[in-house]
């Protein structure tokens, strides 16, 4: 682990974690992770702000030993084990330590890593903690991303350490984000997995730091952001209820009648001037998935019936977009079936939480053919009328996309 010096006694301790290629057992990184711990040294006292995950606890240990510096407190932003972790490694280094956290954090915190309550003190939203020269002052951001976490800033160099808002899944050599086409594909994607099921919040939090005066982003996870408004317009986009003139096609096909028909109605919707997005659900990363989920006005599911109902991968497929929750406004299915089933109404009994609008589904008996094919046309007609009269601004006019 490199200790970086970012301004005068505040380091970033950054752990990269190069292979690593699943998160959560469920959502791939293609780039690896860092986890990022932070320290701040005031005339006073010091914090370390976050832990990094427990694999990693070792190097975050012997970087503090190379720092030579006694720790009073450690902020815990978050209580998922990524960044909370190595506390209690950290803690049988410096036992006097005071772990910092929500009221909500300290029963995560002692159940997850059966701390004792002793060694936690809860702090409120705005509180503020002297370290002598160095204030830092603690914000509540609940569902950023579990119901307990909080963000600190530090006034006195206008740095804001954000721990999962405005990260990346992301190992890079570089400290800070200089590619920023890089960067933003791995933020989108990471706020497609995480963040975009808790949009409504993560809009609020960012409202609230319009006014701050802010120079640096340090997240816990990723390249920290100088170019503040670089990654704050992403943000805003992305929680926008603003959506794009795309459709997203995850699908699954087993003899080919499907995929006949994905193939069809993608080269209808590019016709119509639709950009359309298909994943073949036996190979796609879901984190692509995910991320084309952030902007797209409709998505379709492609599934064969199987069983009665649709294919498990559909099934996955829709059980993601639906716990995911993007901004999506309209949905349809396409498909095909030998004799019967109710692959329409068990797909569309799935996506309860999307406030989308379902389109008239096309099911093609066996492999499609003329009717069908006219059937996919109309559908593409349909959206495109859709996508056309869309309102896209915050109470005002249909302008369409
Ligand atoms: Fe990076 Fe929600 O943990």
């Amino acid at each position: 682990m490199q200790i970086h010096n970012l301004t005068d006694n505040i380091y970033a301790l950054p752990a990269l974690d190069w292979d690593r290629r699943l998160f959560d057992e469920l959502i791939p990184l293609p780039d690896g992770t860092s986890y990022n711990a932070y320290v701040v040294q005031g005339s006073q006292a010091t914090a370390l702000i976050d832990a990094v995950d427990p694999t990693k606890q070792d190097e975050l240990l012997a970087a503090l030993g190379n720092l030579n510096l006694d720790i009073d407190y450690l902020v815990a932003h978050h209580a998922e084990q990524d960044h909370s972790g190595a506390i209690p490694a950290v803690l049988e280094k410096y036992p006097e330590a005071q772990v910092l956290s929500t009221p909500k954090g300290k029963p995560l915190l002692r159940d997850h890593l059966r701390l004792r309550d002793d060694q936690i003190a809860a702090v409120e939203d705005g509180h503020t903690l002297s370290l002598g020269d160095m204030p830092l002052q603690f914000l509540h951001a609940p569902w950023v991303h579990w119901p307990e976490t909080m963000l600190t800033y530090l006034p006195e160099r206008r740095i804001l350490f954000t721990c999962d808002f405005f990260g990346s899944h992301l190992a890079t050599s570089h400290l800070y984000a200089e590619d920023e086409a890089r960067v933003y594909e791995a933020a989108k994607r990471y706020y497609a997995e995480i963040m975009m099921p808790f949009r409504h919040q993560i809009r609020k939090h960012l409202a609230r730091l319009e006014d701050m005066d802010i120079d640096v982003i340090a997240p816990s996870h990723g390249p920290i952001h100088r170019n503040t408004s670089f990654i704050m317009d992403a943000y805003r986009d992305w929680t926008s209820d603003r959506v794009k003139n795309q459709v997203v096609l995850p699908y699954v096909s087993m003899h080919g009648s499907v995929r006949a028909m994905v193939d069809y109605f993608t080269d209808a919707l590019l016709q119509r001037g639709i950009t359309v997005q298909p994943f073949n659900l036996t190979v796609t990363d879901v984190g692509e998935l995910a991320m084309a989920l952030v902007d797209a006005a409709t998505v379709v599911v492609g599934t064969p019936t199987v069983l009665g109902g649709p294919h498990p991968s559909a099934v996955y497929a829709a059980y993601l977009a639906n716990a995911l929750r993007p901004k999506t406004r309209f949905a349809s299915i396409i498909g095909s079936y030998g004799w019967g089933g109710q692959t329409v109404e068990r797909l569309t009994s799935l996506l309860g939480n999307l406030k989308v609008e379902v389109l008239e589904p096309v099911m093609a008996k066996g492999y499609p053919q003329g009717e069908d094919f006219a059937e996919l046309d109309a559908l593409a007609d349909t959206i495109l009328k859709k996508h056309e009269n869309i309102n896209n601004t915050q109470g005002g006019e249909n302008e369409g996309i």
